[in-house]
């Protein structure tokens, strides 16, 4: 098993943005008298802005113009922006620094694979964006995780192969997206919810990426 890259999603995996999200998408949901809760917020880990946004109208049989669609996503994301104004490094996740510095300094090559379009404004915040030699954001794929298009092009970026690298996820869709994709897909979070990843890890917080890599290899093993 030979690893020359890693990519990493962001929302959930660099930084805990999944509660601003729950709380803009909530506000959207209860304004069109449709009830969201902790398991709908799950559903929509990893997809983009416009299906999530059509996931709570499918809920709620509710149908809209496209005019319409774009207005009720441009808020939801306005309400969002002012959620996360004073992010800074504070928010990253445990462990994420040391793992990206354990990488650069086994000569990995490092991109970004996210749905979000508000990815480089989080990276610029966090300090993080110099950390990323490739960046697939929201406006950087057609189809959206589970496909693997978003990781497919992270690796092109790269100019590195699927088989030689490992995708860091929290959503099962990212999971899915990545290991269609030919990735070692390492999932961070629940392992009831990610089971179809090589490896499943609570967060960064006690483990090296050497570690990491040797699960892996034991689990490809197995
Ligand atoms: C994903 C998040 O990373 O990005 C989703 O998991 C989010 O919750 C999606 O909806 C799109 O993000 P944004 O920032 O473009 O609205
Ligand atoms: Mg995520």
């Amino acid at each position: 098993m030979k690893i020359t890259a890693c990519i990493f999603d962001l929302d959930g995996v660099i930084v805990d943005t999944a509660g601003y999200h729950f709380q803009a998408w909530k506000q959207t949901a209860e304004n069109l008298g449709v009830s969201f809760d902790e398991h709908d917020n799950e559903q929509l880990k990893g997809v983009g802005r416009m299906d999530s946004l059509n996931y709570i109208l499918d809920k709620g049989n509710i149908s809209k113009t496209e005019a319409e669609k774009k207005q009720l996503a441009h808020d939801k994301n306005e309400h969002y922006k002012t959620l996360i104004t004073n992010m800074d490094a504070s928010e990253i996740l445990p462990g994420v620094v040391s793992i990206l510095d354990q990488a650069e300094k086994a000569g990995y090559k490092i991109a970004l694979g996210s749905a979000s379009k508000n990815a480089r404004m989080i990276l610029k915040k966090t300090g993080l964006i110099d950390r990323f030699e490739f960046i697939v954001d929201g406006n950087g794929f057609i189809n959206g995780k589970p496909d693997p298009e978003v990781f497919l092009n992270g690796a092109k970026g790269l100019n590195v192969s699927p088989s030689e690298t490992i995708v860091f996820e929290d959503s099962l869709k990212g999971v899915q997206a990545a290991i269609s994709g030919g990735f070692y897909a390492v999932g961070i979070g629940a392992p009831e919810i990610l089971k179809e990843a090589h490896i499943v890890i609570n967060d960064f917080k006690n483990i090296t990426l050497t570690n990491i890599i040797i699960k892996i290899q034991q689990a490809i093993i197995k």
